[in-house]
């Protein structure tokens, strides 16, 4: 679906830079060298991640030269990587960066806005800064959303794999969305196999979630525009596409 689609949108609507998320690319979970790459070869410019920021272990061998990677800024052990990298883009600078969500989540994270705040305080300004808050709490989401309003370019969640119809400005100039969604397998739930699913969820039986190599597929994301020398948000929307059946 990206192969596909990033070509198809970025000459439609003129994009510059691209990120994803690509903490479920290997198989649904984690991040493998060969399909970091494959991202990047699809039209990918940067990548951020998530929970599964670990779940593929060769991550850690890879990371420190993959300087396109952005995994969490806010974890607490001690991890290698960047959690927020700046970008050039004909002399624009884009800063990226990936903070993970407090609540319903099992990892144990330093506060996405305390993480956030310290590093604007110590960072280089940069002309943009896109936050990836993955997180799984639309509460959450639009309280950091709204707390960071002015401060960042855009705040986009990311997690829970369903596009939300909430994109907006806030009044300040921060773009935000509750979840960009997913690209992925469209017919199963949050892109896995729907019975594999159903018989760990429902039915309490041991069953390893099954992400299928084939299929209807989705493809979700959010279009930014943003004013680079404020730095403000000017536009943001959806985009939301999905296979025929
Ligand atoms: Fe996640």
């Amino acid at each position: 679906m990206l192969k596909e689609k990033i070509p198809y949108y970025a000459e439609k609507y003129g994009i510059d830079f691209i990120i994803a998320n690509g903490e479920n690319v290997t198989h649904g979970k984690g991040l493998i060298k060969s399909h970091y790459f494959e991202l990047l070869e699809a039209g990918v410019d940067a990548i951020t991640l998530g929970n599964h920021y670990w779940s593929k272990s060769e991550i850690t061998r890879y990371i420190d030269q993959a300087d396109r990677l952005v995994r969490p800024l806010n974890l607490i052990k001690p991890f290698p990587g960047e959690g927020s990298v700046v970008f050039e883009l004909d002399k624009i600078s884009i800063r990226v960066t990936n903070l993970l969500g407090s609540a319903f989540m099992e990892e144990e994270v330093n506060s996405p806005y305390y993480s956030l705040i310290t590093l604007l305080d110590e960072a280089e300004p940069t002309n943009i800064h896109i936050v990836d808050f993955h997180a799984e709490a639309t509460g959450e989401k639009q309280a950091l959303a709204y707390a960071l309003d002015g401060k960042v370019s855009a705040v986009l969640g990311t997690h829970t794999h369903v596009q939300t119809s909430d994109a907006k400005i806030l009044p300040n100039g921060t773009a935000f969305i509750s979840d960009v969604g997913m690209t992925g397998y469209a017919n199963g739930i949050l892109g896995s196999d729907s019975d594999t699913v159903v018989n760990r969820i429902v039915y309490g039986k041991k069953s390893t979630f099954v992400t299928p190599d084939e299929g209807r597929g989705i493809f979700s994301a959010v279009v930014l525009d943003i004013d680079d020398a404020t730095g403000y948000a000017k536009q943001i929307f959806p985009i939301y596409f999905q296979e025929e059946n």
